[in-house]
């Protein structure tokens, strides 16, 4: 008895060990999906539902960023043609998904691009009874698979080496900055060539990443500059700047996460903006 529940419970646990590994599953699935999610809206794809497809082409490429110097037959749809029906928002994003949860934009004009002259990127499909080669051999047998990016004529656009995502799992479509946080962004009366304009393109470059502005945001790993109270309300204008230069400088603490910005990459000029921005979104805080 007391055997049994103790088998019973290894396997429960492998059983868990791998339902939390997304890796393992997806790799150890027979028919893996690829998803295009847009905002309500999501459609899932399977391998064999892909490789049954009548615009499945046949596509031979040599030397590409993932399989340097080989030659790779690929089974691939175009990825405009996955597209079709899904609705973009002209200013809106494109992010994909790898199987080890790694995400990262790309260029939705590049990656829907369709006239002639110009590479056209395609999704190609690992067959499970023909797999690719490994990625890194010396290291592990994965290969770019289940679903990787590859372009036709890859130099027309020239496809750049971030721009071949293998082991993808889905894309994202995302909607426009402004209809996803618009919050974040200054006041209409300021115009596109004010300081808080600029500002907030500066706030969008280097502090957007860590902080939110009236709790909309990519990240909670700094706190939110506006909400409650924005600093431009507690730090008089010298001590913040010191702050943004090197927060170490004012404050000092162990565990302190905030890194400072040089003048190199942050100019005096684009700092008074940037608190020009800031003092803006406390002043019309809603
Ligand atoms: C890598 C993430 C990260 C980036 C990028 C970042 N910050 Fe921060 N920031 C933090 C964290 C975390 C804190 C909290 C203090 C700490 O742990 O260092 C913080 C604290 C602050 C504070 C102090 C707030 C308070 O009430 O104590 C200000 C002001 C600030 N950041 C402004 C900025 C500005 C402006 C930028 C862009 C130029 C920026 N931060 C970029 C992570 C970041």
């Amino acid at each position: 008895m007391k055997m049994k529940t103790r088998l019973h419970r290894a396997i429960l646990w492998l059983w868990a060990a791998s339902a939390y590994s997304g890796f393992a599953i997806a790799h150890q699935s027979a028919d893996p999906q690829f998803s295009i999610r847009s905002p309500g809206k999501t459609l899932t794809l399977s391998r064999s539902q892909l490789l049954k497809r009548s615009d499945l082409e046949k596509i031979v490429l040599f030397d590409t960023p993932t399989y340097p110097k080989q030659r790779i037959e690929f089974w691939a749809v175009p990825v405009f043609h996955l597209f079709e029906g899904i609705k973009l928002d002209p200013e809106g994003t494109i992010e994909f998904r790898c199987l080890d949860g790694f995400s990262a934009p790309i260029s939705p004009s590049r990656l829907l691009e369709h006239t002639p002259g110009r590479s056209v990127a395609y999704l190609a499909i690992e067959k499970e009874s023909t797999p690719w080669p490994a990625v890194h051999p010396e290291k592990s047998p994965e290969t770019a698979g289940p679903f990787f990016v590859i372009w036709k004529n890859p130099e027309l656009s020239h496809i750049g080496v971030e721009e071949w995502p293998f082991q993808i799992t889905e894309f994202e479509v995302k909607g426009s900055l402004r209809s996803s946080f618009p919050k974040i962004f200054p006041p209409e009366r300021f115009k596109e060539q004010s300081q808080e304009v600029r500002g907030f393109h500066t706030f969008q470059k280097w502090c957007f990443s860590c902080h939110k502005i009236n709790q909309q945001g990519l990240s909670d790993f700094g706190p939110d500059l506006n909400w409650p109270k924005s600093p431009t309300e507690y730090f008089n204008e010298k001590a913040l700047k010191e702050y943004i230069r090197n927060p170490q400088s004012l404050r000092h603490w162990k565990n302190d996460r905030m890194r400072g910005f040089s003048p190199d990459e942050l100019p005096d000029a684009e700092l008074t903006d940037l608190i020009k921005y800031l003092k803006a979104m406390a002043a019309s805080r809603r």
